[in-house]
């Protein structure tokens, strides 16, 4: 008989299982230690990223995945793991046909075996398509090479834009990176361009031309990316699997659920805050909020406003601790709000005591990564009154989406970082580019996501502050 397991907190598939072995590595999960391989595991869902849907692909590999997985909630990412062939179960639903023959027989099988698990209320076509997994440092050898395969057999139906890759793909060079680990790259992308992928690799579309509007369904990876459309656009997405948004933009289609009901969009949890003083105190209250109720729908009352980089920061940090696809601010976001008894206090001492909790240093920094999400064009600007006149003390790293090259270029900000001693990278960000084999060991990021993962991907020390303290602390006026 088939031994169980049965989780009691929520995974992070992506950096809370050793693909080598099976076993449990979550900073803090109860079961750490405890093995998956082999077993049947009984889950309630996944947290953090959609690139968890690659890690399927790793454990299969090595001989260390599960028999079988029965989910507790319908959860995008842990069902992409059919795709790898691990059986997926939720107890009692019952078949949905999607009837489109002409659409390939593997991808409507996969499809149809979502919407089953799921039961979810049939079909919609999809708008658009943004796909996770895209840097060969989260996705490995097996995720290269199952995009290798389906590229030879599926094309691209939907407008799909790419999240970031491994490396700056023009400047990957100058940042260091091997040269087995750039073929490797550049492989993965040739794959995703050839199915007729947007090459875009940032993770922000919808500030660089995929702007889904309104009520739209649309399949999107990238959890951060997934709580902005929903959240801010009001569009409506499912914290989509990386591998699952491949068969969406071959097929077109996605099954109705989750949070494309407007039943599973109203707020669950009333958060109650002072209002925050800076864009660091966003982050950590959306990760306070992610990492006591994970899969929630927060309604954040007191907080007066929020500006794009804010709204940034509360949908990164909210997927990346919980798995929060949606949340209310009202007055700033557009969907529809009711009242809610469940309610959550966050004082300013829990920000502070979860800033010192996830921070593993304090100064003689070796990088500072800025970023995560990318920067808006609203914060290169912002970054211009903080960098001029100054000259920082050590290597300083910017990530953001190569379409404002032409503007940084053109503006004057690239003289500005020139002469600060910035370096901005395109295409890619510090935590899906592998730091840890530059000879990096202690980064400063003000983004509690690139906190987390640059801890438990990267195995990095971490400083987390926020930008104008970074600013003060790592340069000096020139
Ligand atoms: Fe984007 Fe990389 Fe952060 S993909 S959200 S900058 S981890």
């Amino acid at each position: 008989m088939t031994d169980e397991i049965a989780i009691k907190s929520p995974i992070s598939w992506l950096d809370g299982i050793d693909i080598r072995t099976g076993r449990i590595v979550q900073e803090n999960h109860p079961q750490r230690g405890q093995s998956i391989a082999g077993k049947i595991v009984r889950i309630r869902g996944s947290t953090g990223s959609t690139v968890g849907a690659y890690v399927f692909f790793a454990l299969k590999r090595n001989n260390a995945a599960p028999a079988k997985i029965i989910l507790e909630e319908p959860d995008s990412v842990t069902i992409s793991a059919e795709l790898a062939g691990i059986p997926v179960e939720i107890r009692g639903v019952s078949e949905v046909k999607l009837g489109d023959e002409e659409l390939k027989e593997e991808l409507r099988r996969y499809l149809e075996r979502e919407a089953s698990i799921t039961g979810a209320h049939g079909f919609s076509k999809v708008k658009s398509v943004h796909i996770s997994g895209v840097s060969y440092a989260t996705i490995g050898d097996s995720g290269r090479e199952w995009l290798s395969e389906v590229s030879r057999e599926i094309k691209f139906k939907v407008a799909a834009t790419t999240n970031p890759a491994g490396m700056d793909l023009v400047d990957w060079k100058m940042m260091g990176i091997p040269e087995d680990f750039a073929r490797k790259q550049m492989e993965i992308v040739d794959s995703l361009v050839k199915m007729g992928a947007l090459p875009t690799f940032t993770c922000i579309p919808y500030l660089t031309g995929n702007l889904p509007t309104y009520g739209e369904v649309v399949c999107w990876g990238e959890s951060s990316a997934v709580a902005f459309v929903n959240s801010v656009l009001g569009a409506k997405s499912n914290r989509e699997g990386a591998t699952k948004t491949v068969v969406a933009a071959a097929s077109g289609y996605t099954p109705i659920y989750g949070k494309h009901l407007d039943e599973n969009r109203l707020p669950s949890i009333k958060v109650d805050t002072d209002p925050p003083e800076n864009t660091l105190q966003y982050y950590l209250l959306a990760y306070y909020t992610g990492l006591h109720y994970p899969d929630s729908v927060p309604l954040y009352v007191g907080l007066k406003s929020a500006s794009l980089p804010e709204l940034k920061a509360i949908s990164a940090a909210g997927a990346a601790s919980g798995s929060i696809e949606l949340f209310h601010i009202p007055g700033v976001t557009p969907n529809r709000i009711s009242d809610v008894s469940r309610s959550l206090r966050v004082t300013k001492s829990d920000l502070v005591r979860l800033r010192e909790e996830m921070s593993s240093f304090e100064g003689g920094s070796d990088l500072v990564v800025l970023g995560c999400p990318h920067l808006s064009l609203q914060e290169l600007e912002e970054m211009r009154e903080l960098l001029m006149g100054r000259r920082s003390l050590i290597r300083f790293w910017i990530f953001t989406a190569r379409s404002f090259m032409p503007l940084i270029e053109r503006s004057g900000l690239r003289e500005i970082f020139e002469r600060f001693g910035a370096d901005v990278w395109y295409d890619t960000c510090m935590v899906v580019s592998p730091l840890e084999e530059l000879g990096i060991r202690r980064v400063t990021t003000n983004s509690t996501k690139a906190a987390k993962y640059l801890k438990s991907l990267r195995r990095l020390e971490v400083e987390l502050l926020d930008i104008r303290e970074i600013v003060e602390r790592y340069s000096v006026p020139s």
